[in-house]
């Protein structure tokens, strides 16, 4: 895929506090728009249909994956999750740039079909806490609690696969980092060359 945006991919163990970086970044950086992704999970709180995500049933998300309308998608605590290609695309297209947060399935998915997605992987800094965080959410049964953080074993063991560590343990330290890696690539040459494009004319740089 020829795109002109930067496409960041966000994984991490349930609980590390990927969706509160990406929000926080969000919040500052008007250039980074999230993808809304695909769910047969049921609404949680305050979510909304379109915002946090797009609730369909099994059926409805087995006949979009038959007709090929997922970048990726995987199946994970017994619901299906999967990003269309087309919320991507048209942003990148236009310049844009994507955040995705998804789990590490489908964040390795992304990297086979589009080898520049930056991948990065956000840690908590102990299992004690991770087990907090998860706690004083409040949104999961201690059933499902302890399925996360078995889940999250196996999950850690795919870090050595991202590209960024960003290890989340005071909240302003780790969104300095995430607006960091998300800087750096803005300063690549390419994407310098396109946004500056009469500087680099200026000098006589093809
Ligand atoms: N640095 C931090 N210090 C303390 N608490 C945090 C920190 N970052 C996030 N949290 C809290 O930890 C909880 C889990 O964070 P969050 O919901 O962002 O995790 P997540 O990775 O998106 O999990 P899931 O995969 O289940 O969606 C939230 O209650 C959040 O407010
Ligand atoms: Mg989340």
């Amino acid at each position: 895929m020829d795109t002109l945006g930067n496409l960041f991919v966000v994984a991490a163990p349930s609980g590390s506090g990927k969706s509160s970086l990406v929000k926080a970044l969000m919040e500052v950086d008007v250039g980074v728009a999230p993808s809304v992704s695909h769910t047969t999970r049921a609404p949680r709180g305050q979510e909304k249909d379109g915002r946090e995500y797009f609730f369909v049933d099994r059926a409805t998300f087995d006949r979009m994956i038959e007709a090929g309308d997922f970048f990726e998608w995987a199946q994970v605590h017994g619901n299906r999750y999967g990003t269309s290609r087309q919320a991507i695309a048209a942003r990148m297209q236009a310049g844009g740039d994507v955040v995705l947060e998804i789990d590490w399935q489908g964040a390795l998915q992304i990297r086979r079909l589009f080898a520049n997605a930056i991948l990065i992987f956000v840690l908590p800094p102990s299992w004690d806490e991770l087990r907090a965080r998860l706690q004083r959410r409040g949104e999961d049964s201690d059933e499902v609690i302890e399925l996360r953080l078995a889940n999250a074993r196996e999950e850690l063991a795919q870090v050595n696969q991202f590209d960024y560590v960003i290890i989340n343990e005071v909240f302003e330290r780790a969104l300095f980092d995430l607006k960091a890696i998300v800087h750096a690539q803005r300063l690549r040459f390419s994407a310098q060359k396109r946004v500056h494009a009469d500087t680099f004319k200026a000098l006589d740089i093809d």
